[in-house]
């Protein structure tokens, strides 16, 4: 298949890109490079640096290399600046992913999955958190992503155009050969903030909150490993080639663990002590964060193989301690 991906040089995105050549797909990278990495796509892929909103340059490209469907996962992806700074997120986020879809019409390209996120839920209701629970965002970058899931609901009615949307719940972990991994600037995510701790590369860790009703006070979020996040959207783009009807899918495990429990199992896997500071809480956190993840097993046929937390915490050791992550 001739895939497209969108963001292909970011955190996920790039692991995308090696799942599918694993798999011999022929792919192409398109990706502004505003917060992805050129090291990150491999050299025997096609990469163009550039812009998704450029409607009529992306119909060129998709036209030129023949592609079937197109994986996209560019865009902002930081709750704290979208509530500081909403507009990168309406523009680089929504009114991008609209321009990006005109392409995809245009070129009559029928196949799409969208990174969407758990921020779409908002505070939960119930948990684990099934695909039909009320959306109800609490920050701009949750919004953002929830606008696109219904922009993308209306299309698919419409227009020749299927699509499946992955609600990723903490994505978390490295590639299995220690070359690909999380390399975000500035860090806000938990585990490589508390393997920069291990490393000396920070004073410590501030755990954000420890009176939240859950067993141990700290929150409780569901961490899922980028290289099974890569495998789903392989599998919704199989889906989607044999007639699967578009939705939206929660990818998690199923199990929580609080900021805690991964600093303590952080611990163990690189046998140092990680240093921690208690933090007030940070705005817009939820206590308790898990999906359920029957309805991805039941249409893709995909569950989480490498999503324990030892095996995350031990392949983003393995990239986070080498040369490639500063
Ligand atoms: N945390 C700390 N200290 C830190 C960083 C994080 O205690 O230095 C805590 C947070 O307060 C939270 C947990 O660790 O309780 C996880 O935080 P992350 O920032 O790693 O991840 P989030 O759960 O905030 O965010 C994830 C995705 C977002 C998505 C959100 C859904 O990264 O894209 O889930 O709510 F929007």
């Amino acid at each position: 298949m001739n895939v497209l991906v969108a963001g292909g040089a970011g955190y996920i995105g790039s692991h995308m890109v090696r799942e599918l050549a694993r798999d011999g797909h022929r792919v192409t990278v398109l990706d502004n490079l505003s917060s992805g990495h050129r090291w990150a796509v491999p050299g025997d892929v096609t990469f163009v640096e550039g812009p998704i909103e450029d409607s009529s340059a992306v119909t060129e490209l998709l036209l030129r290399e023949q592609i079937e469907a197109v994986a996209h996962f560019a865009g902002r992806i930081q709750v704290a600046e979208s509530v500081r700074d909403p507009r990168l997120y309406y523009l680089g986020n929504t009114v991008a992913t609209v321009r990006l879809l005109e392409a995809v019409l245009d070129a009559k390209v029928s196949r799409f999955v969208f990174s969407s996120t758990a921020a779409v839920y908002g505070t939960p209701e119930t948990v684990p958190i099934p695909e039909e629970h009320p959306k109800a965002p609490v920050n701009p970058y949750g919004h953002t992503k929830w606008m696109i899931e219904q922009v993308l609901a209306e299309y698919a009615r419409a227009y020749p155009l299927q699509y499946v949307a992955l609600r990723y719940f903490n994505a978390a972990g490295a590639d299995l050969a220690g070359d690909l991994g999380e390399d975000h600037h500035p860090e806000s995510h938990l585990i490589p903030i508390v393997l920069d701790a291990a490393l000396g590369r920070r004073d410590g860790v501030q755990v954000f909150g420890d009176d939240y009703p859950t067993e141990d006070g700290t929150c409780v979020r569901d961490y899922v490993h980028v290289s099974d996040l890569a495998s789903a959207h392989v599998r919704a783009l199989d889906y989607l080639g044999e007639g699967g009807a578009s939705g939206a899918y929660n990818l998690g495990t199923g199990r929580g663990h609080s900021v805690r429990e991964v600093i303590r199992a952080a611990e163990a896997v690189t046998g140092r002590t990680i240093p921690v500071t208690m933090a007030p809480r940070r705005t817009g956190d939820a206590a308790r964060l898990v999906a359920r993840v029957d309805r991805a097993k039941r249409d893709l046929g995909w569950v989480a193989e490498r999503s324990s937390i030892d095996t995350i915490l031990a392949d983003a050791w393995r990239f986070h301690s080498g040369s490639r992550a500063r």
